[in-house]
């Protein structure tokens, strides 16, 4: 199983492992990326993090690929990460899957998200088999849309409150890589 990709000279992905519980629940302990992403309760504590690190232990078994990267620093440290929901692939020849993806805030507009993006939907691609990668994001996200664009994405639709968040409701921008 592949559990390393090269990005540059600076960054690299690997697995997560419980020894991350720590960076994670400093780093996503973050309200501004509560706010900007679906799945990731706020406040952010070790437990949650320890409980994710198993959930991702759990697919990477069920599917026998690496399913969620930590985006590391060449020392290590984890700054960041990268995953596939697994919404719609119960099986690991699932032809599509909805990506989704963080840089702990110290980290933003260095051109992190810009040099990971395209590693991981390649590998998405070549070691899964994929050929629609998904991205839904808050209509306001605009870092996250120019990530998704700069990495080959288009956007197929908007959607009206598509999201209720923080007693608002949310509209939507659907963006896909077709390979
Ligand atoms: C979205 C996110 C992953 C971008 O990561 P990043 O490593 O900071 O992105 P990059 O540095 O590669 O920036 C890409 C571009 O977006 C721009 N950008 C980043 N954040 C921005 C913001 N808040 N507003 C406007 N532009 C922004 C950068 O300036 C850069 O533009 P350029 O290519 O013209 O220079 C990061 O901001 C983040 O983790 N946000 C919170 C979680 C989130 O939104 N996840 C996505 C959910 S769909």
């Amino acid at each position: 199983m592949l559990t390393r990709l090269e990005i540059d000279s600076e960054l690299y992905l690997s697995v997560l492992d419980q020894n991350d519980a720590a960076a994670l629940a400093l780093y996503l302990n973050e309200k501004e990326i509560y706010d900007r992403t679906l799945q990731i309760p706020f406040p952010y504590s070790e437990a949650d993090a320890h409980w994710f690190i198993a959930h991702c232990e759990q697919l990477q078994q069920a599917h026998g690929h690496v399913i969620n990267w930590a985006i590391r620093l060449k020392t290590g440290e984890l700054i960041g990460g990268i995953g596939f929901h697994c919404k719609n692939t119960v099986t690991p020849i699932a032809h599509r899957d909805e990506v989704g993806y963080w840089v702990a805030k110290p980290y933003w507009n260095k051109g992190i998200m810009s040099r990971v993006l395209p590693v991981v939907c390649a590998y998405g691609r070549d070691v899964r088999g994929l050929r629609r990668i998904e991205a839904p994001i808050y209509a306001w996200n605009i870092g996250s849309e120019k990530v998704l664009l700069k990495s080959g994405f288009r956007q197929e639709g908007y959607l009206c409150k598509s999201y209720f968040k923080n007693n608002t409701f949310h509209d939507a921008k659907i963006f896909a890589l077709i390979y």
